[in-house]
């Protein structure tokens, strides 16, 4: 029988990261939540259409195709057949996903097919809600935190890895994390909560690798590997 291993938690928390590492180690396949939020803001970007126009934002999050495939340990995040991996990443739908998440009827949608990505695999699942309503069931929940300030240290320095978003400074970075931070803990659907379920990962002052570590005995507790 397949499980779904839920990971929450704030931006710039590290989900990501981890959830790819534990994957890659554990044999199991990542779904990065997010990344569905995203791909809907770039296609609201790419028309034109304005955040209060919210009756065409639902109606193309159910016209959109969302596709995410695993190639060569990679994964690749299509919308409507076009590689999106990088600009999903970019400032400006940073800016813009938080509003277009909060939209109930895009969240159902979404939701809908977040679920669907999941069908019979072994899963991470990372996100915000995931323990509390994409999947109230899953066999692991797992809530990681970290403080506001640690967080964008973290992305601040990920950015200047990775290219995306480098000339942003850190005081940027830190704003635009604690404005996505209290959108989603007040969002009326879908908000970032610990379900009560979950077991709290503190990563605050831990390393990369300790948290990996903590992350994997946690699930290995829960299921046999
Ligand atoms: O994890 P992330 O930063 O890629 O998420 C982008 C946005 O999508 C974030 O501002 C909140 C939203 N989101 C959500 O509402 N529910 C999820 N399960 C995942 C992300």
């Amino acid at each position: 029988m397949s499980f779904v291993v839920a990971i929450d938690g704030p931006a710039g928390v590290g989900k990501g990261t981890i959830a790819k590492r534990v994957a890659d180690d554990l044999g199991l396949i990542t779904i990065d939540t997010g990344a569905t939020y995203r791909c809907l803001t770039v296609a609201v970007i790419d028309r034109g259409i304005k955040l209060d126009e919210t009756d065409k934002i639902i109606e193309l999050s159910k016209e959109i195709k969302i596709d995410m495939t695993l190639e060569e340990k990679e994964t690749k995040i299509y919308l409507n057949g076009r590689d999106v991996t990088k600009r999903i990443r970019e400032d400006d739908v940073n800016n813009f996903v938080s509003p277009v998440s909060t939209i109930r009827e895009v969240r159902e949608e979404m939701v809908r097919l977040q679920r669907k990505l999941a069908e019979g695999k072994n899963v991470i699942m990372e996100g915000r809600d995931i323990g509390t309503v994409v999947f109230p069931d899953a066999t692991v929940k797992i809530f990681l935190d970290a403080s506001l300030k640690e967080r964008a240290e973290r992305r601040y320095n990920q950015n200047q890895e990775t290219g995306i978003d480098k000339d942003l400074s850190y005081e940027e970075v830190y704003e635009s994390i604690k404005a996505r931070d209290y959108n989603d803990r007040n969002k009326p659907v879908g908000a970032l909560k610990q379900a009560d379920d979950a077991i709290l990962v503190d990563t605050t002052g831990k390393t990369i690798e300790e948290n990996i570590k903590q992350v994997e005995k946690i699930i290995k507790t829960r299921v046999n590997l």
